[in-house]
């Protein structure tokens, strides 16, 4: 009886081999499995006989049933084995309702929109409306109507990127000043956010880049309003403690005009000369961040406005270099470059 089953459970290795040899598919294999090792397969039937037999029989003949069901199923694996990489080979999917499947890639704002959509935020809780213009501009809008007449140096080649003698790439947000206030009528207060293009591309320039640009015209707008709503804004973007500082300047379109600069962030004002000085502030405690003024009545004029009977302020201001202060990006060239780590820090 025993010497039965050992010859029988001798001869499984031998068939199962024959078996898998022919075999061609991971389906014809699975069936193979069955067959042998299932759990009504040859082996197991095998196995539940020994069972039948004399008490001192059983442990060798146990034994040789494990020996020969570890011996196929390593075959089996290694046909396994076989198949699947014979299928990689051929590229050609391999269906495995076990393995985890990956996760999706989440998509994420890209972090000049992110800012941009902060700050017009910020202005829209204040009463602004947001308009928007194009990007391909004529230069009466984006020159002539800002007050700066055909030999003003800013319509150099070299700055603008022009499309034909009359038409160019906008070169900064400002002809949405002209734009809103020739088609509406005053008080009017807007923030314009958008694309703007220069003919300039180093470390800490690109051709194309963001701006958001703001308007506010009434009768009785004095340069302490200005000074409110852009402390308002700093403070909501960056933070209450961080202080404001207007410096005199110019902008052919404002009069008087302003750059504001705000205190460092990265120092926090003290413009550190240590060992390891602020890189942010240059070591001078204050970072500029827009250019600002009262509307030029020259500017007025230009739209039809009268300029005695209204004053009005504007502001222009980079996005880039606002989200590098508020994030701490060193490098303008990352928000470019559409790296999916860098981008999706801001998810
Ligand atoms: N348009 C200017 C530029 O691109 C920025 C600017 C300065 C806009 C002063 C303004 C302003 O509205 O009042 O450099």
């Amino acid at each position: 009886m025993a010497s039965n089953i050992i010859d029988k459970l001798e001869s499984l290795v031998p068939e199962l081999t024959s078996a898998l040899g022919q075999a061609s598919s991971l389906e014809e294999v699975e069936g193979i499995r069955v067959r042998f090792l299932g759990r009504k397969g040859l082996l197991a039937e095998l196995m539940s006989q020994v069972t039948t037999l004399a008490p001192e029989e059983r442990p060798m003949v146990g034994k040789i049933a494990n020996q020969a069901k570890a011996a196929m199923t390593s075959l089996w694996e290694d046909k396994v084995t076989a198949i699947k990489s014979q299928k990689q080979q051929h590229g050609l999917e391999i269906f495995d309702p076990s393995s985890p499947s990956w996760r999706p890639d989440l998509g994420s704002i890209h972090p000049i929109t992110k800012v941009t959509r902060e700050i017009c935020s910020v202005f829209t809780s204040l009463g602004f409306d947001v308009v928007s213009g194009p990007e391909v501009e004529n230069d009466f809008n984006n020159f002539e109507a800002l007050n700066m007449p055909l030999e003003h140096p800013a319509r150099d080649m070299q700055d603008t990127l022009y499309i034909s003698d009359s038409i160019l790439m906008r070169t900064h947000t400002s002809p949405l000043q002209v734009r809103t206030m020739l088609s509406r009528k005053p008080p009017l207060a807007v923030i314009a956010p958008g694309k703007v293009y220069r003919r300039d591309s180093d470390l800490t320039h690109t051709p194309m880049f963001h701006q958001v640009e703001g308007l506010l015209v009434g009768k009785d707008v004095t340069m302490a309003d200005l000074r409110g709503i852009l402390t308002a804004f700093v403070h909501k973007v960056f933070g209450q403690d961080i202080k404001v500082r207007f410096r005199p300047s110019f902008f052919p379109f404002t009069e008087p005009s302003a750059e504001v600069d705000m205190s460092c962030v990265l120092c926090g004002g003290t413009g550190r000369k240590d060992e390891n000085p602020c890189r942010v502030c240059k070591e001078t405690g204050w970072v500029e961040i827009l250019g600002c003024g009262m509307v030029d009545p020259a500017v007025f004029a230009k739209v039809g406005y009268d300029p005695d009977e209204y004053v009005g302020f504007a502001f222009g201001l980079g996005v880039e270099r606002i989200t590098m202060l508020k994030y701490g990006v060193g490098d303008l060239r990352m928000f470019f470059e559409n790296d999916l780590r860098f981008l999706g820090q801001f998810a």
